[in-house]
């Protein structure tokens, strides 16, 4: 299977993607270049890095703003900071995505890429609290359909690490890994889960988007992306059958550029699977 080209946006940094059912709205963003994207149309031009957001209730975005967490006015581009983080200068929020329980659980990284300096933290709405530390490039994070296992990727480790989540009091128990990436399909980015249990995750340097078993560590399933830096992917469309991946341009050397001229695009392949939602910020039943 091949992923087509949706949108040739030459991100730098194409990241984040979330699906909002109200709206049938895919949001993502262009980290380096400070950009929110509706679908294939530039929303905002911003101050600072945006790493991730997700949907509101009332319509308004939640960011991952390098270090802290803003509600966003899509129609008046108004920002209003929610909280902050106490982190390093040179670290900034990466991906990041709601819980099932609406809290937003974000992480950061160096800005290096070579330090595990970056966190994990969890922000409900009124407090945040660190879920776990020593990470270097903070990235793909799904949940199973049941919500009791939270799956994550700290790219550099090449693991892909499995925790019980407990969805009430929104803990973590229990690290184990769950499967590694092998070199040869590059290295693990972005992560989503479908309705089965399975894991799709953007292959960074790989140009494909791969499907797993998480209990097994088997690759079901491999789709070729013509970008060479895939970074994320989630599931949209009126069925959730639709499998959206943002790509990067940023570090690709003059004849992969050549190779790949589609690098920075929006992507988008149909899947036999449903994926699982875009979970929505503040409580949910
Ligand atoms: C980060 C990039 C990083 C890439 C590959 C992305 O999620 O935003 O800075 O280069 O992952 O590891
Ligand atoms: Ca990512």
């Amino acid at each position: 299977m091949n992923a087509e080209l949706l949108f040739d946006a030459k991100a730098t940094l194409g990241e984040g993607p979330a699906w909002d059912e109200k709206t049938q709205t895919l949001y993502w963003v262009d980290i380096l270049e400070k950009r929110i994207y509706a679908g294939t149309e530039p929303l905002a031009q911003v101050d600072d890095f945006i790493g991730c957001l997700a949907p509101r209730k009332n319509g308004n975005l939640i960011l991952g703003k390098r270090a802290s967490f803003v509600d966003f006015d899509p129609a008046s581009s108004r920002q209003t900071v929610l909280a902050s983080l106490s982190e390093s200068a040179t670290n900034r929020v990466n991906d990041g995505k709601c819980d099932p329980a609406g809290r937003f659980i974000v992480g950061t990284m160096d800005m290096n890429e070579k330090d595990p300096a970056g966190s994990v933290y969890s922000f409900d709405g009124k407090s945040t609290r660190a879920l776990f530390g020593g990470v270097t490039i903070s990235n793909g994070m799904a949940w199973s359909p049941d919500h009791k296992m939270f799956y994550y990727i700290d790219t550099p480790t090449r693991e892909v690490k499995a925790f019980d989540y407990d969805l009430s009091a929104g803990d973590l128990a229990c690290s184990r890994i769950a499967f590694r990436v092998p070199e040869s399909l590059g290295w693990p980015d972005g992560m989503t889960s479908d309705v089965e249990g399975n894991l799709w995750i953007a292959l960074w340097g790989g140009a494909r988007v791969t499907r797993w078993n998480p209990n097994t560590g088997r690759l079901l399933e491999q789709i070729s992306v013509p970008a060479l830096q895939p970074s994320s992917c989630v599931f949209g469309g009126r069925n959730r059958n639709e499998l959206f991946v943002t790509s990067a341009r940023k570090g690709m050397s003059a004849a992969d550029l050549q190779t790949y001229p589609l690098s920075g695009g929006l992507f988008r392949v149909e899947t036999k699977v449903e994926g699982m939602p875009t979970f929505e910020f503040g409580r949910n039943p």
